[in-house]
């Protein structure tokens, strides 16, 4: 039987304690609904307090819709999305972005899952050609799919870049809070500050049950409450949403719960060192792991611990670390690895 908790993803994670108890708290009477209650104005001043006064905060249910919402809000079908190949919205969104904003997305080959202004610069031809879809956004992933990280520097020279070839900057956060946290920064300095003009921020992944929003910076933002019913992104009973993200964004929730994260991704990396067989192919920056593992001892490790496959070609795998991860679970993983290591591979 398989443990009570694994690597998978941190959306296999539960809803952490102070989010289930603002449900709860939450849960008492008849509130205005669509967004029209007390507990949803609160939440978006918080996010104001963070952003600042010039952000429009949406709610939606999940990382896909915020995507797209994001996407939509400022782009025509004619239009091209630049995106890392590996990113979210090329790869996992089932065609999401593509159907709903009409745009063609230009994936980018990267090692790392990030973009540079040169590789962007690469896909900036055909311009005012009417044969060719017109790039007019960027999409970067904050942390990226392979657990990596943009300085900040890095998001404002593409910001720059950008917004010089008259293209928008969207950041897809679903795990935007193990970044801030990694670099030690505040959320603004990362995002609006940097130059990010729409923000996909994830709540979920980091102890929410449901639960993101869509927040844009320094734009008229009118159209955007269609958009968003268009793309049934709407919740009517949103003071739900609205107060587990009021949870997230007091006493620096959103921190010790993705620090605690990222700091379980770096302790079982330091303890993958010593296993000569595992090979860590991408830097551990927040809270995944990615690594090389033989290929006769996957099966065996996912039934114990529940993980994906990243690519199967290379024999790839990705271990998520969570808000819940217990060190007892590394050094248990840790342990059944080199168990199934020294029973089924020579050593190298
Ligand atoms: C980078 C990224 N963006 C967005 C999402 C959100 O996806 P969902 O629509 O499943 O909430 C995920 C979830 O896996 C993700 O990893």
């Amino acid at each position: 039987m398989g443990r009570l908790r694994g690597f998978a993803s941190d959306n296999n994670s539960g809803v952490h304690a102070q989010v289930l108890e603002a449900l709860a708290n939450v849960n008492k009477g008849h509130a205005v609904g669509y967004g029209g209650d007390e507990v949803t104005a609160r939440t978006i001043d918080k996010f104001r307090e963070l952003f600042g006064t010039s952000t429009d905060v949406f709610f939606v249910y999940n990382g896909t819709g915020a995507n797209v919402i994001a996407i939509q809000a400022f782009t025509s079908p004619y239009h091209s999305v630049i995106c890392p190949q590996t990113a979210h919205i090329n790869v996992d969104e089932c065609g999401a972005p593509e159907k709903h904003s009409g745009c063609k997305l230009l994936p980018v080959q990267t090692v790392d899952g990030k973009l540079t202004v040169e590789t962007i610069a690469a896909y900036m031809h055909g311009i005012g050609f009417e044969h060719h879809s017109q790039p007019k956004m960027v999409s970067i992933t904050q942390t990226t799919e392979l657990g990596t990280l943009y300085t900040i520097e890095e998001i404002k020279q593409i910001a720059d870049y950008a917004h010089q070839n008259n293209m928008y900057l969207h950041m897809d956060g679903a795990r935007i809070s193990n970044a801030a946290a990694a670099l030690g920064c505040a959320f603004k300095e990362m995002t609006v500050d940097a130059g990010v003009d729409v923000l996909s921020f994830g709540g979920t992944k980091n102890g929410l049950m449901y639960g993101e929003a869509v927040l844009f910076f320094n734009h008229n933002t009118d159209a955007v409450k269609y958009i968003r019913k268009q793309t049934a992104q709407l919740h009517s009973k949103m003071r739900y949403t609205a107060a587990q993200f009021e949870a997230l964004l007091s006493n620096d929730l959103w921190r010790k719960s993705a620090d605690h994260a990222n700091k379980m991704a770096q302790k079982l990396a330091s303890k993958l060192k010593d296993i000569p067989q595992i090979k860590i192919t991408q830097k551990v920056q927040s809270n995944g792991v990615f690594a090389i593992v033989p290929h006769q001892i996957i099966e065996p490790l996912q039934k114990e611990f529940f993980f994906y496959m990243w690519d199967e070609h290379k024999s790839e795998v990705r271990w998520m670390c969570s808000f819940d991860t217990q060190e007892e679970d590394i050094n248990d993983f840790v342990e059944l690895i080199k168990e199934k290591v020294a029973q089924t591979c020579q050593r190298p």
